[in-house]
């Protein structure tokens, strides 16, 4: 899927250039070595075993099956921070999107994870998805406050729902953000100002 508007070059509110484009498969190896060298607690927490190469290639093959979208923000060659998109291509959710998003320690608190999200949720709106969600361990605060400030909110907790690295149960949080109106007035503009076809 050829995605518009990228690559951006972007100036972070500490000074640092980063480039946002989606993922490649020439990325790969360097989005591998990005989830590799995250640390212990950012881990705990992750769905999938992303250090691993299995999990990579599985995660490539959803990118081109365009299954997932998925943004990386180059810092020269390395890897700053990814967000995902994930959602189903058919079914009763087909009009639900999940994003997943990580920026490297060092660059955090510089506004990446927002420009990431928002662009996310932005491509998502594009892709005609309604219903926006994020799913966070309640000990997530960074990305609970990333989202309630995007305007999600939280829908649902799920009590001792995902297991950590360390087999500790913890809590599932599920936060939302209904975008079909912002959906519906785009749906309305294009409409407006779509060229007679034929
Ligand atoms: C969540 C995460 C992506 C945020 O990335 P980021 O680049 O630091 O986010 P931003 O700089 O855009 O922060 C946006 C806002 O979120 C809130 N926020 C982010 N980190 C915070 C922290 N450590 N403490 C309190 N608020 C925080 C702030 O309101 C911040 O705005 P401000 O800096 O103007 O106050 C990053 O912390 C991360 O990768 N965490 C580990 C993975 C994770 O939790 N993923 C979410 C599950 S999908």
């Amino acid at each position: 899927m050829k995605l518009e508007g990228f690559p951006q070059n972007l100036t972070l509110k500490d000074g640092t250039q980063v480039v946002v484009k989606p993922l490649e498969a020439k990325d790969a190896p360097a989005l591998l070595e990005f989830y590799r060298a995250l640390p212990e607690e950012d881990r705990l927490y992750l769905r999938d075993d992303v250090t691993k190469p299995e999990w990579l290639e599985r995660f490539v093959a959803h990118v081109q099956h365009n299954e997932v979208v998925s943004l990386i923000a180059l810092h020269g060659n390395k890897v700053a921070g990814e967000a995902s998109l994930y959602r189903a291509l058919h079914g009763w959710t087909a009009h639900v999107g999940e994003i997943r998003i990580s920026v490297a320690p060092a660059l955090r608190r510089s506004g990446l994870g927002s420009v990431l999200a928002r662009d996310l949720v932005k491509l998502a709106i594009g892709l005609g998805v309604e219903k926006m969600i994020v799913q966070m361990v309640e000990s997530q605060l960074s990305a609970r406050r990333l989202f309630e400030k995007l305007g999600f909110r939280q829908e649902a907790v799920l009590r001792a729902h995902v297991k950590d690295i360390h087999g500790i149960k913890r809590d599932l949080v599920i936060a939302s953000n209904d975008v079909s109106h912002l959906w519906e007035a785009m749906e309305a503009l294009v409409s407006d100002f779509s060229p007679t076809v034929g």
